[in-house]
């Protein structure tokens, strides 16, 4: 937990269904109430295996009435936080941040595009709330699997101004980024959330388009790979050590479980503080962060341990501490 954060105890006021497997829950905290902006987030301690960890989710909503509200997906591949959270009932005690922002909506461009992919609607959602409260120009362009996965967009058709587009993948529905982009007005900026392949066709297709870089904002989940999340071993030669990373553990937990001292920030895969040189892999590397580029991601040098795993096998790594 950082030092620097202030932290508090909050009740979970109520919990209700919005898909079969996302699930809002509003918490009332005990102490104060710091009104999140668009796109910001609360961390909340779960317990894993008997062991408190946080997790980050987006507060959903302007939260105007003193109670934060997030929305959580039941992921069959959760490394635990999901999982113990729909476990809850309503009266349950948590410990949460005051909220944080990772993903600030930036006010008074002439144009936005607000991209989700499946639970990424969560920031996406608040920032149509305050795009159209401000009365700006915006559209929502969202992706899931299935029609029943399409978490507020009945709030979002409601809400004034807001041009809603829905891409069901069970329906042969695509969307399509370089559309969206050349659709954007030549100043206007792109926000992006969802898994890691909808970011990394985001940021190829930005590029192409030539527009400045500042003008495309993403945020990942921080735990959606390209491969099932399973354990596996990492090995520190430097510090004769080997440490085992659960299925439901980062390697970055992992390491500080065993006392093994790493660097870190955001915990998303977005800053690169927690970057590890790999000495050697001995199976396939799942990058899950976005601060690499495909290039350095194919070259295999190094990882981000807060996110980024393998799939299965074994890594040695140098944490820059030495024995
Ligand atoms: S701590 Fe920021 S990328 Fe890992």
């Amino acid at each position: 937990m950082d030092a620097k954060t202030f932290w508090q105890r909050a009740r979970v006021r109520s919990i209700r269904d919005l898909t079969a497997d996302i699930r809002l829950f509003e918490l009332e905290p005990a102490q104060r109430f710091i009104a999140p902006a668009p796109g910001g987030h609360i961390d909340v301690t779960v317990q894993i295996d008997g062991r408190p960890v946080v997790r980050s989710y987006s507060v959903v909503g302007p939260c105007n009435d003193g109670v934060y509200r997030i929305a959580v997906k039941l992921l069959p591949d959760s490394r635990g936080g999901s999982s113990y959270m729909w476990s809850l009932q309503e009266g349950a005690k948590l410990t949460i941040s005051e909220p944080g922002n990772h993903f600030e909506l930036f006010r008074g461009r002439p144009d936005y595009v607000l991209i989700a992919g499946g639970i990424g609607i969560t920031p996406i959602y608040s920032m149509a709330l305050a795009l159209s409260t401000a009365g700006a120009r915006f559209r929502v362009l969202y992706a899931c699997r299935d029609a029943a996965d399409l978490a507020f967009a009945d709030d979002l058709r409601g809400l004034p101004g807001t041009n809603l587009e829905t891409f069901v993948a069970s329906e042969d529905q695509r969307l399509s980024i370089p559309d969206a982009i050349t659709s954007l007005a030549p100043d206007g900026e792109m926000y992006v959330c969802g898994p890691i392949g909808m970011l990394e066709d985001a940021r190829s297709a930005w590029a192409a388009s030539e527009r400045p870089i500042e003008r495309l904002r993403f945020e990942t989940f921080g735990n959606s790979g390209r491969y099932p999340s399973v354990s596996f071993t990492v090995k520190l030669p430097l510090l004769e050590r080997t440490v085992e990373v659960a299925k439901n553990q980062t390697i970055l937990e992992a390491l500080e479980a065993a006392g093994i001292e790493a660097m870190y920030d955001c915990r998303r895969g977005e800053c690169g503080l927690c970057a590890l040189d790999i000495l050697e892999a001995d199976g396939v590397i799942d990058h899950r962060d976005v601060f690499f580029s495909e290039d350095e991601k194919a070259q295999g040098h190094k990882l981000c341990a807060c996110v980024s795993r393998m799939a299965g096998g074994s890594v040695s790594v140098d944490t820059g501490e030495r024995r």
